[in-house]
């Protein structure tokens, strides 16, 4: 039987919510991976932007997975940028060194009333200012979704369209420490792939990306073909999921295993009025991976893409620990507590030995 051995992986991007559906998600992602970045786009006012909010929500995790090294990010929202002076000092004597930015209204629960446009604000500028003093790491959903008349965007060039955001950041806080959350346009990972080394940048590849393409979510005339597949930056084209893909088998250290696995029930997935964008991977993420490096001759790639990159990114040792996968073809569970398993009920060429 054919197998691989790898370091215990990293996730650097994932998503939990929080009460019963967090209990419910953490495990799949802990058995799989030793540790991640674990995003607070809780609902309502439970958005992770305060250092109480950060601690208390880091302990939930704990509870249900003592063992995972959970890194909790301080969501970016009017709140926090308000509070930032004495934000950072507290959150730095805590190891607190991660800053996510979901702008607002462009998925689920990001920071209402802002956008990347907001980069240019003096609040903004201060706080890009003190994440360099502190040597923080600036995550961000790189997606715009009106243009400078106030016109919507259509999804699929929301993520190109926000390059330029990126650029403006880079010439303007050079030494700034970016993250760029699930790179899924061939524009945005061309331009990375560009970038001179002094630029202190990472990217994270989410296995959907990879796999699926925009007209196996929305048809020709604009409707859903299957909205459990829908998720924000949406899929794109051949050309860009090449990409995606060509960058992950790269051995570049910038890009990394990150999943997004982001669990919405049922309901919410498959309604009419906007369905929730999001796709719950990670009980099968790794196997994913695995599959599509060894389908490419790629194996000797992978341990660095989804253990090895990460943690460095981040500085944090790799894990002691190690995981086999086994070359035996396993079904995808469909639901896992009212929650779609990303290609549920398809099969998988890979399974994680237990
Ligand atoms: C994420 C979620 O559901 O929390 N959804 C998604 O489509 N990726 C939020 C996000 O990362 O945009
Ligand atoms: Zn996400």
């Amino acid at each position: 039987m054919e197998t691989i051995e790898i370091t215990k992986p990293f996730n650097g991007h994932v998503h939990f919510r929080n009460g019963q559906m967090m209990k419910d998600v953490v495990p799949y992602t802990a058995q799989h991976y030793f540790g991640g970045v674990c995003m607070g786009n809780l609902p309502g006012d439970e958005v992770i932007d305060t250092i109480e909010k950060n601690l208390a929500y880091k302990g939930a995790i704990l509870e249900i997975a003592p063992s995972f090294k959970a890194i909790v990010p301080l969501m970016v929202t009017q709140n926090l940028l308000a509070n930032r002076k004495t934000i950072f000092p507290a959150a730095k004597k805590l190891g607190i060194r991660v800053y996510k930015f979901l702008p607002g209204g462009l998925s689920t629960n990001g920071s209402p009333g802002l956008s990347l446009y907001d980069f240019y604000t003096p609040a903004f500028r201060e706080f890009f200012e003190l994440l360099i003093e502190n040597d923080c790491v600036f995550s961000c959903h790189f997606e715009v979704e009106f243009d400078t008349n106030g016109k919507k965007i259509d999804p699929r060039y929301q993520e190109e369209q926000a390059i330029l955001f990126l650029q403006y950041l880079l010439r303007n806080f050079p030494k700034l420490k970016i993250m760029v959350e699930h790179a899924s346009s061939w524009q945005m990972i061309h331009f990375i792939r560009n970038l001179p080394r002094k630029y202190r940048i990472g990217v994270t590849l989410a296995i959907h990306h990879a796999s699926i393409t925009f007209p196996m979510v929305i048809n020709w005339r604009g409707k859903f073909v299957d909205s459990r597949l829908y998720c924000k930056p949406i899929a794109k084209y051949p050309k860009d999921r090449e990409a995606v893909i060509e960058a992950m088998f790269s051995g570049d250290p910038r890009f990394f295993l990150g999943t997004d696995s982001a669990p919405h029930l049922l309901e919410a997935k498959i309604r009419k009025e906007k369905p929730a964008a999001g796709i719950f991977s990670d009980p099968i993420s790794l196997q994913k991976y695995a599959e599509l490096f060894d389908a490419h001759g790629k194996r000797k790639y992978f341990e660095n893409f989804a253990s090895i990159f990460g943690p460095e990114f981040y500085g944090l040792d790799p894990s002691k620990e190690k995981i086999t996968l086994v070359k035996e073809a396993e079904k995808n569970p469909k639901l896992i507590a009212g929650i779609p398993v990303f290609l549920g009920g398809g099969e998988t060429a890979w399974r994680v030995k237990n």
